[in-house]
């Protein structure tokens, strides 16, 4: 289990008191709309306990994202297994007010440096429905870039890809193990 500190954020282990937080974020139907869909609350309980469950069995999973130096989660990011593949992707989620502020980008470069440093993976994939346009340009900030049209998740997907020795630390990202 390891955590990270960014430039500006704090990508820490998921706690049970963070249900109330993600749950907010997880029930608004403009954020999940390409992210599977709005959840339940119960959903949600369950889906935390699945991040718990791969940090456990596979040293890596989601983090919670907050801002330095304050407890509130503003969205989750990191690395999972594409869906029932052993390829590594990238993910994350933030809630509407932080986005297009180049959080998300932060996060993806801090999960792939991760990935690829600490975790020591070959190439780390992202998969996102073709319209959102956002996500999309995420993956081409950090460096990924289109592979193919896939489907995963019971949907259809553009399939990205970056491999270790395309991604290029800038030295600015902080790995805190526990
Ligand atoms: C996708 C998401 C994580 C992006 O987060 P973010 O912090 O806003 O991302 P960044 O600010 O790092 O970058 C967003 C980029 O997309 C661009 N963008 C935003 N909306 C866009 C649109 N509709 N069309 C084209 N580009 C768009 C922004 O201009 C920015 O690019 P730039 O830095 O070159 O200007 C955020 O929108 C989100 O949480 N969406 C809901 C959940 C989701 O869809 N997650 C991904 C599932 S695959």
């Amino acid at each position: 289990m390891y955590e990270i500190e960014t430039e500006r954020l704090w990508m820490r282990q998921f706690k049970y008191a963070d249900i109330d937080d993600i749950y907010a974020i997880y029930s608004q139907y403009e954020v999940m709309k390409y992210a599977g869909g709005i959840r339940t609350r119960e959903q949600v309980e369950s889906y935390l306990e699945n991040i718990l469950k791969s940090w456990q069995n596979n040293q890596f999973g989601m983090w919670a994202i907050a801002w330095k130096n304050e407890a509130k989660i503003i969205g989750r990011g990191g690395l999972c297994f594409l869906d029932n593949t052993p390829e590594v992707e990238v993910g994350y989620v933030l809630d509407k007010p932080y986005w297009n502020l180049g959080l998300a980008a932060e996060v993806a470069k801090a999960s792939l440096i991760s990935g690829f440093e600490v975790l020591n993976l070959e190439r780390i994939v992202a998969i996102a429905n073709p319209k959102n346009f956002a996500s999309r340009r995420v993956m081409e900030k950090v460096g990924m870039t289109y592979e193919k049209d896939a489907f995963y998740y019971n949907s259809d997907v553009v399939y990205y890809s970056i491999s270790k020795s395309d991604c290029s630390s800038d030295g600015s990202l902080f790995v805190l193990h526990e």
